[in-house]
């Protein structure tokens, strides 16, 4: 049977490490603060809010949420983002997705200044990403190479199948894998024969979305599998994996709840702590 990785737990180790270096950053009359933008009312992006402010505040960052209302205009939104933008005392600033259909996401999402773009959303951050500098990267893939590190789990030479490619989690995702040298294949919803693919996988990252797309004839024994996804099934939250099928094939596997998604709010903190550093000056010096 699978080692069950416990985000909960390794969470908590990365938002100690967060927390160390706030209060470094305040001893010397510095204090981070990360601008939550929530449009509407949605009431799973109002329950995510809500959990990053709650884990802001024990970590020691001030959170100033913006709460606009679900008919805004897409001005009022972007003039909005300019003043925080344009405010000194806020080092990030994250625009809870998805927006309303009226307002253009990508507008949005580039009218981010890039130094306060804590989701490592903006163009400027993915070309950086892509060309291998210093940048924040998506909170998500990246507390999922965090897990990994961290769990001595080894990446170089591995072959990682990582199933979606949304600009949020598979696109980065690969791309962070290849960077540790893994051998990355990215399957999505068109990909032909996706479980000979995924079989072959010693890491399995899914984030596709799809409750129960991956089961035990998708896994090959002994494989890592790295569940993303989170789906609302009869009032229950559920991943993309059959967890009760794969337990027993994979060597480790993340639950869900408890896995990803509390790695990808303390990796939000740590993205928040590093512009904060970095546009201050202090990249290093604080930690
Ligand atoms: N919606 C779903 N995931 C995310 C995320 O990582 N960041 C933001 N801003 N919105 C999201």
């Amino acid at each position: 049977v699978a080692q069950r990785l416990d985000g909960k737990r390794i969470a908590g180790d990365i938002q100690a490490d967060v927390a160390a270096k706030v209060a470094a950053l305040k001893a010397r009359g510095i204090q981070p603060k990360l601008a939550v933008v929530l449009v509407g009312d949605n009431p799973a992006s109002a329950s995510y809010v809500r959990g990053k402010r709650r884990v802001a505040e024990q970590v020691g960052i001030e959170s100033d949420l913006i709460h606009l209302p679900e008919t805004v205009e897409e001005e009022t939104l972007l003039a909005e983002i300019e003043r925080l933008n344009n405010d000194a005392s806020v080092d990030g600033i994250l625009v809870q997705l998805p927006l309303p259909s009226h307002i253009r996401e990508a507008d949005v999402i580039e009218r981010v200044d890039p130094q306060k773009d804590v989701d490592g959303f903006h163009p400027w951050n993915t070309g950086r990403q892509v060309a291998g500098l210093d940048t924040v990267w998506p909170c998500t893939p990246a507390g999922v190479m965090e897990m990994l590190r961290r769990e001595r789990i080894p990446v170089a030479g591995r072959h990682a199948v990582v199933v979606g490619r949304s600009q949020i989690v598979g696109k980065p995702m690969a791309m962070l894998l290849l960077n540790e040298h893994a051998t990355v294949t990215v399957c999505h919803s068109r990909t032909q024969g996706l479980a000979d693919i995924t079989r072959t996988a010693d890491i399995l990252v899914v984030a596709a979305g799809r409750p129960r797309l991956i089961g035990a004839d998708h896994v090959k024994p002994g494989a890592i599998v790295i569940d993303v996804g989170i789906n609302r099934v009869d009032g229950k939250i559920v991943g993309d994996v059959a967890f009760d099928e794969v337990e027993p094939v994979a060597g480790a596997i993340t639950p869900v709840p408890g896995g990803v998604g509390p790695l990808t709010i303390a990796m939000l903190m740590a993205n928040t702590v590093s512009l904060c550093e970095r546009r201050r000056g202090l990249r290093g010096e604080a930690q």
